[in-house]
């Protein structure tokens, strides 16, 4: 193996929480109609351009999004996150991002803050390096763009 070779690709993960699977059809006028597998194909190409390597992950437990935090340890340099609903109340999910200690941006796709008053608070917020909502596709592209910013520090 060469030097080049050696050379560790940072590795980035994106997590969706519930519901997010169901973009494209769900509430099209608040979420728009980009499907989760549109945003992931753009996020893989642009992760392309930065010389990242990147992951995908959804689901709609809980549980599984805190394992799926547990098992990053030592294997991805950032997260993105769209925990979906669970932004707003699971401080399980909070204190898997505490405890892991990985840097995290939180993402949504609405602008939360304009929305029904349960939204306006985020429980994760606290412990995330900052969020990013109201863009929709770009709230996620913007995330990763920072990702790169802060790993390349040249970009
Ligand atoms: C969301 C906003 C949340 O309030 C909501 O529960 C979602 C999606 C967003 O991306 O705008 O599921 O995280």
């Amino acid at each position: 193996m060469n030097e080049t070779n050696m050379i560790k690709k940072h590795k980035v993960l994106v997590i969706h929480g519930p519901n997010l699977n169901l973009l494209g059809t769900r509430e099209p006028e608040i979420y728009g109609s980009m499907t989760m597998q549109d945003i992931n194909n753009e996020l893989a190409k642009q992760a392309e351009t930065y010389g990242f390597a990147i992951d995908f992950f959804q689901s709609n437990h809980e549980g599984a999004i805190i394992d799926t935090l547990h098992n990053s340890r030592g294997e991805y340099d950032y997260i993105i996150l769209n925990a979906g609903a669970f932004t707003h109340y699971s401080i399980a999910i909070r204190d898997a991002l505490a405890g892991i200690e990985i840097p995290t941006i939180e993402v949504h796709l609405s602008n939360i803050h304009k929305r029904e008053e349960f939204r306006h608070h985020s429980v994760i917020a606290p412990v995330v390096e900052g969020q990013i909502c109201g863009f929709g596709l770009e709230s996620y592209k913007s995330a990763l763009y920072i990702v790169a910013c802060k790993l390349q520090k040249e970009v």
